[in-house]
């Protein structure tokens, strides 16, 4: 018998609904937030207030496009966190009406773990370029990164992750200081295609283990621009594109160095990536010359499922259905809450 799930998404500034059918992807919906533009970041007490515009027509609008009936779903899964209480709380919410409306089991979904879980997706039933477990995932998104060891769907283990700011941080927050608007992560990528990677050198972080530190390169980026700036009131725009491009080098470079440490010390050759990070061209790049080069097996998301999406809601939801994993009606939002 099939499972139908309906997945909701509304931690940060995506409202996103989705319909999978077993792991089949029926629908995806996500409605951005432009309004957090013009302020440099997300603010919270706007953002929640547009989820609550958008949530009735995301979810309406992912129902039609996946050609179903609501009485067709099985269960409703909700992102319960880590994320934006005002946000959390209209998806939370809006799931825990719905769910009761139509009696169906609620379902509650740890945001990280979504994140991985977006390689199960199947975007069509002949899609099986899963990753099998044990693997190893690089989370990097604006909030995270993070080393995990999955050996399970429900068994993630946190190898190492950032002690400071995370990886979309430090190229969100280098942006803003080039005045490139908000979220500098993609603007970066663009810029640095016509760069020189070697323009400029940073401080890369000292820190045992598997964990990162990304705080110190954002200082030793404002450092260099003070600097230069001193000398040539133009210089971000002379040399916007080098700034880009060194950035990002050194970004991939923290990134893989630890993720390599990783794999040698586990022997999992299996690696996978995740977050809003693993849409960056570089980071891509990096993964396909490090399959090339210590033969690993690498799992790239398809670019709709690295930033918030509902679909990797659903199938996190789909796995816990079939454990009859379900949430009661009281179950609150957590703000913070690890893997
Ligand atoms: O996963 P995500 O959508 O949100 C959470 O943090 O949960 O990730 C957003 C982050 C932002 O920091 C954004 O700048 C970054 O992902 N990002 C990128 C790229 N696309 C998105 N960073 C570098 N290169 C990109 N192409």
């Amino acid at each position: 018998m099939s499972v139908t799930i309906l997945g909701i998404e509304s931690s940060c500034d995506d409202t996103s609904a989705a319909v999978i059918r077993d792991r089949v992807m029926l629908s995806n919906v996500i409605a951005s937030q432009a309004v957090h533009e013009a302020f440099g970041g997300v603010v919270p007490e706007l953002a929640s207030r547009a989820h609550q515009q958008n949530i009735i027509p995301v979810v309406s609008e992912a129902i039609r496009r996946a050609g179903i009936d609501k009485k067709e779903i099985d269960a409703l899964a909700f992102t319960r966190g880590p994320g934006l209480m005002g946000s959390l709380l209209v998806g939370t919410s809006f799931a825990k009406g719905f769910a009761t409306a139509l009696g169906i089991p609620l379902i509650d979904v740890n945001h990280l773990q979504a994140h991985v879980m977006a390689h199960f997706i199947k975007v069509d039933a002949d899609d099986n370029a899963q990753p099998s477990c044990p693997f190893l995932c690089l989370l990097v998104s604006g909030g995270n990164s993070q080393i995990i060891k999955v050996k399970s769907y429900k068994e993630m283990e946190v190898l190492g992750q950032t002690i400071d700011d995370a990886a979309g941080e430090a190229f969100d927050k280098c942006a803003k200081v080039m005045g490139l608007g908000y979220p500098g992560g993609p603007v970066i990528d663009r810029l640095a295609k016509e760069g020189d990677p070697k323009a400029f050198s940073f401080n890369k972080p000292h820190i045992a283990g598997y964990d990162y530190s990304f705080s110190g390169l954002k200082t030793s980026f404002l450092y260099l621009l003070r600097d230069e700036l001193k000398k040539n009131p133009d210089f971000i725009s002379e040399r916007k594109n080098d700034l880009c491009a060194s950035l990002q080098a050194t970004i991939v470079e923290i990134l893989m160095d630890k993720l390599r440490k990783a794999v040698k010390d586990t022997g999992i050759r299996e690696v996978a990536v995740a977050g809003g990070v693993s849409a960056n061209s570089a980071v891509r790049q990096a993964f396909e010359d490090h399959a090339a080069r210590y033969g690993w097996r690498v799992h790239l998301p398809r670019f709709s499922f690295t930033t918030d999406n509902a679909a990797m809601v659903a199938v996190t939801g789909y796995y816990k259905y079939l454990d009859k994993d379900f949430c009661s009606l009281d179950l609150p939002p957590f703000a913070r809450v690890e893997l």
